[in-house]
């Protein structure tokens, strides 16, 4: 199987910079109060539910997956990038993660009782997208939850340099009832949707948008 560019390309971007990241970032969600909002409730809608394993896919550093731990579910982590994944365990060292692509999910049928995808959508192109979703269909449990974060906007993003690295990354902004279309198309049921407006801290430039769906049970 030959692996699209579009990944090889992420994962080495991500490979490159995943330190210094770790230590710029790790903790972005602290002062988002709005966004822990966001997490917290889909966090309480699985707990509700009688499965409470949550993959977060494409996890990072594993800020949100120590989070979602905390608010009461199983969650484990999976990334595409080796290094994000080194990073994650140091930061979570009590938490599984595994190197992964969201594209090709390696978790049996209707075993997760949730999905996280925070910030890691915009990584996939568009005409990768619904297939993306409906590998997120395909491992939720009837009933269980998926929750995405991503910048709104109609044009990508190109990043050619990073921390002072080379890197071709593209981050795909959308329009959250283009990414409700397709997630329903998925056969996700959109549950609800919170857009706010960019944050005043010097990296936010477009609304970002969270969006939680429900595998119909
Ligand atoms: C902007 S970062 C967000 C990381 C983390 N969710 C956070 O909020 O701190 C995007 C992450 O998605 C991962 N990623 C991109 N494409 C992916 C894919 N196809 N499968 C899994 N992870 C992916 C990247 O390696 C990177 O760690």
């Amino acid at each position: 199987v030959i692996e699209p560019e579009f990944l090889r390309r992420t994962r080495d971007g991500y490979d490159r910079t995943a330190a210094s990241y770790a230590e710029r970032f790790h903790n972005h969600v602290d002062g988002k109060p709005v966004d822990r909002a966001m997490l917290a409730a889909f966090a309480g809608l699985v707990a509700q539910g009688g499965n409470i394993r949550v993959a977060d896919v494409g996890c990072g550093t594993g800020s949100t997956t120590g989070m979602l731990q905390n608010l009461g579910v199983e969650a484990f982590g999976i990334d595409l990038s080796p290094e994000m994944v080194r990073q994650a365990r140091q930061h979570n060292p009590h938490l599984g993660f595994e190197v992964g692509s969201m594209t090709d999910l390696n978790a049996s049928d209707g075993s997760l009782g949730g999905v996280c995808a925070w910030y890691s959508i915009i990584h996939i192109p568009d005409e990768h997208l619904l297939t993306v979703f409906v590998g997120f269909s395909r491992v939720l449990t009837a009933g269980g939850w998926l929750l995405v974060a991503f910048q709104v906007g109609d044009q990508p993003r190109i990043l050619a340099e990073a921390f002072d690295q080379k890197v071709d990354l593209c981050f795909h902004r959308r329009q959250p009832e283009h990414v409700e279309a397709l997630l329903a198309e998925s056969g996700l049921r959109p549950y609800s949707r919170l857009v706010r407006a960019p944050d005043d801290d010097g990296l936010e430039s477009t609304p970002h948008a969270y969006l939680i769906a429900r595998k119909p049970l």
